[in-house]
């Protein structure tokens, strides 16, 4: 018994912030923000839509993609950074009561950008453990909300939205979830961070004053540890399975940043072909990317059954992760 890729979905909030927009709101300009990331739109939930509302949506349509019924999900998982609530409830109790679904486990995992890779590895062991028959896994996030909009070293990388997928088994080892890696180093836990408002720092005026309840980022810190730590991963995945680059059909990789995307498919001798990108109409979308991206190559029916996809991501924590899988849905 494997653990199989059953479907994608995903949710893109209708509004949307250009460059241009950026340029009225602190001192940048288009060519830096492309130039440097790759970056020319990303997207705002409305105000009264939430990480939830986002993830909702994206996992009605992995559901009806996969063509079961949503009783049969024995867990929900979703990795998000800017849950509803910052302690409790978890964003996935939520989502499952939004759904109508009751009486299974639901919870929320934090690993920043590479969370959805960390929910995917959580899916397989529970689906091949035979405690849950299918898993809905959810990467949503509303970053707008962590996003300190007078940071222009920030608030120019990111956007909202949501992906989810359907954990499914079978005894098909062409359709299996190949291999997954996980790591972590907390060495660098201050490279992506949001100082206020946790057990540390509670919430209190002076933190809201000196805006440590957004994200801040050592970024060219945390783009040289992420071009080599995720070269890296990948190289080690690809070894230990006996897989050359060439096989993989879809390198997904999380969408931070052009460069290091390219970095990485460089090291990896692939092809332009090979490499999905929508960092630049999605920007960074921490956990939602990968979804979001894999659901762009679905709807663009460039992703067929039986295609092997290579996922990377690297986030907050820090943290990272890659998975080659086989898509398994139609
Ligand atoms: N517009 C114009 N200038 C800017 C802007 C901006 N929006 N932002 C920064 N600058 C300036 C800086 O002030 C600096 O100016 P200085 O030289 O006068 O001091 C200059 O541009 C260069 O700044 P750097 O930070 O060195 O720029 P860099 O080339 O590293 O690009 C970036 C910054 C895009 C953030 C890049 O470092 C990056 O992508 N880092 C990795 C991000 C990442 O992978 N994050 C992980 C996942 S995210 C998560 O887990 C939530």
């Amino acid at each position: 018994m494997f653990a199989k890729f059953l479907s994608i979905g995903a949710y893109t909030p209708k509004n949307v912030m250009d460059n241009k927009y950026f340029e009225s709101i602190v001192e940048t300009d288009d060519e830096w923000i492309y130039k440097r990331t790759g970056i020319k739109t990303r997207f705002k939930a409305d105000d009264n839509q939430y990480t939830s509302d986002l993830g909702v949506e994206a996992a009605k349509v992995a559901i009806q993609r996969a063509g079961i019924d949503k009783k049969d999900i024995g867990m929900i998982i979703c990795a998000t950074i800017s849950p509803d609530y910052l302690c409790m409830p978890s964003t996935a109790c939520i989502i499952s009561h939004k759904l109508g679904l009751k009486n299974i486990p639901a919870f929320d995992i934090s690993a920043a950008c590479s969370g959805f890779i960390y929910a995917l590895s959580i899916a397989k062991a529970y689906v091949e453990a035979k405690v849950a028959k299918y898993v809905l896994i959810i990467g949503a996030e509303k970053l707008s909300s962590i996003v300190d909009y007078t940071d222009r070293s920030t608030c120019v990388l990111f956007g909202d939205g949501a992906g989810a997928a359907i954990i499914g088994t079978t005894t098909n080892e062409k359709e299996k979830i190949i291999d997954i890696n996980i790591s972590a180093d907390g060495e660098f836990q201050d490279f992506l961070i949001t100082p206020g408002c946790g057990s540390k720092n509670p919430c209190s005026q002076k933190v809201l004053d000196e805006h440590l309840q957004f994200m801040k980022m050592k970024g060219n810190e945390t783009f040289k540890v992420a071009v080599k730590t995720l070269s890296n991963d990948v190289v080690e995945l690809l070894s230990r399975n006996g897989i050359s680059s060439d096989k993989i059909d879809h390198f997904i990789p999380h969408q931070a940043n052009y460069r290091i995307i390219k970095a990485v498919g460089d090291t990896l001798n692939l092809h332009e072909k090979q490499i999905v990108l929508t960092v630049e109409k999605y920007g960074n979308t921490s956990s939602a990317s990968i979804p979001m991206a894999i659901n762009d190559i679905y709807e663009s029916k460039r992703l067929k059954n039986g295609d092997l996809m290579l996922l990377d991501a690297f986030g907050g924590g820090l943290t990272w992760g890659s998975s080659l899988v086989y898509f398994a849905g139609n």
